[in-house]
């Protein structure tokens, strides 16, 4: 079977406060959305790409990206799991059901080729997939509607879910496709596949796979990034 990227880049990022998406804020020389398709498009195991942007976007176009491999870009949704299935169903004639799909947050542009191939490796004979994940090392608090602590969360167990989460192609279709008939908006593709009935695996990365939220995360990215191995 293939492996095929899923790239939702259609988010506005309003926690960032910036005049533009997060995705398209500078990092190291070049944007943060061209940071993450890098590391697709350089690896040798992935087959092609699709990008789902925003029907507005004005930035995509201004990007330097240069692909080898096929790179499908598509019109995102209201929320990340509708751009994904957007993405999803834009791939319908390259993905056979049994290929693989690895969808990774535009967000997330310090993912390490070591990470990448340790769960393509774990995953690609296993009968459900999963995700890249991290155990929680703070201390967990439920709080109040007053702001105070209601109960201290044991957190032995707990998992930070990152992406690329990783799944056979007609699989995780149906699960997405199946969340949204019943009106539940998914945070993330294991979600889905769990309300299916399936258990995705976790496979422990490096928590330098950030997500980019909110300024300081820039800077962090930037450190990650220039030490070149996260
Ligand atoms: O907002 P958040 O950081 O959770 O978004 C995660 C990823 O999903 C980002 O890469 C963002 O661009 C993408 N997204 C999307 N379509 C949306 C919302 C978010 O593709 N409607």
């Amino acid at each position: 079977p293939d492996f095929w990227a899923v790239i939702p880049a259609a988010g506005v990022g309003r926690r960032m406060g910036a005049d533009r998406p997060k995705q398209y804020l500078a990092l190291a020389g070049r944007t943060v959305l061209e940071h993450t398709l890098e590391i697709f498009i350089r690896s040798p195991r992935i087959t092609g790409l699709a990008v789902a942007i925003g029907g507005e976007d004005e930035y995509y176009r201004e990007l330097t990206i240069r692909s080898d491999k096929p790179l499908l870009v598509v019109h995102g949704g209201e929320e990340r799991c509708h751009s994904v299935l957007n993405a999803l169903r834009a791939l319908k004639h390259q993905a056979a059901d049994d290929d693989w799909v690895l969808v990774h947050d535009a967000a997330r542009p310090c993912l390490s080729d070591e990470d990448l191939t340790r769960l393509l490796d774990t995953l690609r004979d296993d009968p459900v997939g999963g995700l890249l994940a991290a155990p929680v090392a703070d201390t967990l608090k439920r709080a109040d509607a007053e702001g105070r602590v209601a109960q201290t969360v044991d957190r032995a167990g707990l998992w930070r879910a990152f992406t690329p989460q990783m799944f056979r192609y007609a699989m995780l279709v149906e699960a997405m496709e199946s969340a949204r008939q019943q009106g539940l908006l998914v945070t993330d593709e294991a979600s889905a596949m769990e309300l299916a009935g399936h258990a995705p695996r976790l496979v422990e990365g490096s928590p330098a796979n950030l997500k980019i939220t909110s300024p300081a995360d820039l800077a962090l990215a930037e450190f990650f990034l220039g030490r070149g191995q996260v």
